[in-house]
């Protein structure tokens, strides 16, 4: 029986801790939170046996096979180096953190001893971006467009730009990652960001509320990301598009559309990207099999270097090259 603690206590705390709970020969043992008394309703309304209020707690009390870090961007780094010193593998949500200097310094005590390590970038275990990525290796690309287009997530960090780190370091990570994952490298970022509409709406919001981001990859492939985060709930349009010599493809989280000369077809996702992710680290922790991971901690930095480039591109007006 694998036994697994987990860092966090929100909503993706809640996410990962059901399909855990069911899956065979996985059990998690114990939780820790900002505060003792948020732990134990977490682990109540979990049926987790044990609650702490620090990780040096929980891992000084349990005996444990691996840890989840479900916190937001601000409350990285400790967690992860502690885990490291005690040799503990782990699975992190996305994003690393709010830099990079952080997450490359975990990155090089996690590749000093190659501990096992997931990062939450989803979207990769899902078909249809297996499927785009197959398509993408055989047809000419010209160039792809993306959008995370959506309205505000109303958990009080998300709006504070020294919590979050935004909408781009945030969402629109997840379209930098998958744009990685099926093109390559990127060497160049160039964005634009604004406050329209959002910080006149809601107290105490210093995020960027609509931004625009070129980027141009090793290959010469360009793209483009553009998010907003000032739409109603409920509408909303997140997705990628990829102009081919053979068509369009257009992918979105429940579909890929492919637009040839003469014919469209459209292949509807047939798993949870969340379930396999989560399989694919307990695989690598029952075998040390990490084969099935496609996000680990030393490739996840590399997306992460992007958003954190995109940063210092608005905050600076020039473009960003990475050498
Ligand atoms: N992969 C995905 O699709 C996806 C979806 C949603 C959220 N996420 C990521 O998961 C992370 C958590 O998001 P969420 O939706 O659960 O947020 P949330 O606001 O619902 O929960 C965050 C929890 O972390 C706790 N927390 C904050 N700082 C902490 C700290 N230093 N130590 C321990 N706990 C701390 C808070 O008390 C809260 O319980 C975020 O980074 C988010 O980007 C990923």
């Amino acid at each position: 029986m694998l036994r697994i603690g987990l860092i966090g206590t929100g909503g993706f705390s809640k996410m990962h801790a059901r399909i855990l709970s069911g899956m065979d020969d996985v059990q998690v043992v114990a939780v820790c939170g900002t505060s003792l008394a948020k732990a134990e309703a977490f682990a109540l309304a979990c049926g987790i046996g044990s609650s702490y209020e620090s990780l040096d707690d929980m891992l000084d009390g349990e005996r444990l096979d691996a840890v989840y870090i479900l916190v937001p961007p601000m409350s990285h780094g400790e967690y992860e180096m502690k885990l490291i010193a005690r040799g503990i593998p782990f699975f992190v949500e996305k994003p690393l953190g709010l830099n990079t200097e952080q997450p490359e310094q975990i990155r090089n005590e996690i590749s000093k001893q190659s501990l096992i390590t997931s990062v939450g970038y989803h979207f990769r275990y899902t078909d249809t971006v297996d499927l785009m990525k197959q398509l993408l290796k055989e047809r000419p690309i010209g160039m792809l467009t993306g959008k995370w287009m959506g309205s505000m997530p109303q958990v009080a960090w998300w709006r504070d730009q020294s919590k979050s780190g935004g909408q781009f370091l945030e969402q629109s990570t997840h379209l930098v990652d998958i744009m990685r994952y099926c093109v390559g490298e990127i060497d160049e970022v160039y964005a634009m960001y604004g406050h329209q509409v959002i910080h006149k709406q809601y107290e105490g919001v210093t995020v960027p509320d609509v931004g625009t981001v070129t980027l141009k990859f090793k290959s010469g492939v360009i793209a483009n990301i553009s998010n907003t985060c000032v739409l109603p709930d409920g509408v909303g349009k997140t997705g990628i598009t990829c102009y081919t010599q053979q068509g369009i493809l257009e992918w979105d989280p429940d579909r890929l559309t492919m637009i040839e000369a003469h014919e469209t077809t459209i292949r509807h996702k047939k798993v949870n990207p969340y379930v396999v992710e989560n399989e694919a680290f307990i695989y690598a922790l029952k075998t040390g099999d990490t084969g099935r991971i496609l996000s680990d901690y030393a490739d996840a930095f590399k997306t992460q270097q992007v958003t954190v480039a995109a940063l210092e591109s608005a905050k600076s007006g020039l473009p960003y090259r990475f050498n």
